[in-house]
């Protein structure tokens, strides 16, 4: 850093990266040196100086301290590993690379002593990897969970409030820029899947596997769900969540990310649209929740923004930068497996409407020890069916998945939805 100039070089003009420009424009001491994107002939609302189609130039680039990741993808991993390796201080948010490749991106900042701040990959504006590793760092947690989707959360909120299918939601959801055209990755959990690998790294110290959390997205929630939800004092939301917990005596990680119904009660089921929230239960803190906008230009580029003037006031002062920041951790979790969790259902049962059905049922939850909370009939269908709702007390997966296959054996009996309950 030269006459206490910051010098930094981004990759990726998009959403963020152009937000990233505006915020920055007002900062005399730091240079956007040069910019590297996909098409350099493309219109956009910035203007920077050195535009490249090369994004290692930037990575080579001796004049650049910091490289700005905002592309997105994995395929920028071999450009940020040679930034490293010429000791150049990263700033990313892109999830899916740190959830997948993070570990070796830290093993190796460590060993080229440069550090990679990444606030904005988790909840896009609201700050929780710096309040994790600094103002929460005496606490020892055993669960960490939330709405990291706001998408999801967008398209959930709408089906509630309008009684609209999900399909209708999405469309809605893209028209106004809250989905992308292909919509794959956040309806079908992977964008809160990377979030909340890249929380339970550093909330409890491990190393996470991302093939070993279970994912569900929301595709077949229905608006019939929603309502059944609320007349029993429940919202559906999209929860990712990492928790301590011990399964067959074992100490385990459980993390995953699936629909939720969540309790009225429950401050979370308050979080409406594309707002996220996260929670975490530590001592000696107790409980928190951090709420605020997910996504969007600005609040990003307030998190990436925040993370460069954190670099700027650091880089020169000492030997070793943001100590705290740094991974200091090496070891795999053990991660439990879906069918060994506990948890509570809410079960939709189609089946004939005939005097023994719901009894059935209640014989077919006895055998596998499933105690229920609640079972009620939503009248008769067109086609003569009824339809049974049930609530389970604490049960284990596999045991809930027996006791469906028993009641499916039948071929007149099926399970329409079966939705966890937090
Ligand atoms: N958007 C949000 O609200 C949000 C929130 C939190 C985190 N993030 C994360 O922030 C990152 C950027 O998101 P975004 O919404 O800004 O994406 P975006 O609008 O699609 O922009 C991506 C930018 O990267 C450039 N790019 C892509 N591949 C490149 C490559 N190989 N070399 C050089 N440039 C390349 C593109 O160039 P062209 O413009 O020439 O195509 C574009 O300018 C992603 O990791 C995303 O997950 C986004």
């Amino acid at each position: 850093m030269e006459n206490n100039k910051l010098k930094i070089g981004i990759i990726g003009l998009g959403t963020v990266g152009q937000g990233v420009v505006k915020v920055l424009s007002k900062y005399d001491d730091i240079e956007i040196v040069s910019a590297a994107v996909k098409n350099i002939n493309k219109q956009r609302e910035v203007t920077v100086q050195n535009l490249t189609q090369d994004p290692y130039e930037l990575a080579r680039n001796a004049d650049i301290d910091v490289i700005v990741e905002v592309a997105g993808g994995c395929e920028i991993l071999d450009v940020l590993v040679e930034a490293v390796k010429n000791k150049k201080h990263i700033v990313m948010a892109n999830k899916e690379l740190l959830a997948r490749h993070g570990a070796m991106l830290f093993d190796l900042a460590k060993e080229n002593g440069v550090s990679i701040l990444y606030e904005a990959a988790v909840a896009g504006g609201i700050p929780i990897i710096m309040p994790i590793k600094t103002s929460l760092k005496a606490n020892s947690f055993n669960f960490v969970a939330g709405i990291l989707n706001g998408t999801t959360n967008y398209i959930l909120t709408k089906m509630e409030e309008e009684n609209l299918s999900y399909e209708e939601c999405l469309k809605k959801a893209q028209e106004l820029g809250y989905a992308e055209a292909d919509p794959w990755s956040d309806v079908e959990g992977y964008d809160a899947m990377y979030k909340i690998a890249i929380l339970a790294n550093i909330v409890f110290n491990k190393r996470i596997d991302i093939n070993k959390i279970y994912r569900e997205g929301i595709t077949k929630i229905t608006a019939f769900d929603i309502q059944i939800a609320d007349e029993l004092g429940y919202k559906i939301k999209l929860i990712a969540q990492a928790k301590k917990a011990q399964y067959d005596n074992k100490e385990m990680l459980d993390i995953r990310v699936h629909p939720m119904l969540v309790q009225k009660s429950k401050a979370i089921s308050e979080i409406k649209n594309a707002t996220n929230a996260v929670m975490l239960d530590g001592f000696p803190v107790d409980k928190v929740m951090f709420v605020g906008p997910g996504a969007g230009q600005f609040p990003t580029s307030s998190s990436v923004a925040g993370d460069i003037l954190t670099l700027k006031a650091e880089i020169n002062r000492r030997e070793e930068i943001l100590p705290l920041m740094a991974c200091h951790h090496s070891v795999y979790a053990e991660q439990a497996d879906i069918e060994d969790t506990i948890n509570c259902y809410y079960i939709r049962i189609s089946t004939r409407n005939n005097p023994g059905e719901i009894g059935k049922i209640g014989t077919a939850c006895g055998e596998f020890g499933i105690n229920l909370s609640c079972i009620i009939q939503k009248g008769t269908n067109q086609d003569g069916s009824a339809t049974i709702i049930v609530i389970t007390e604490n049960s284990i997966e596999k045991n809930i998945n027996k006791m469906i296959n028993k009641l499916e054996s039948d071929n007149y009996t099926k399970i329409v939805n079966k939705i966890r309950v937090m």
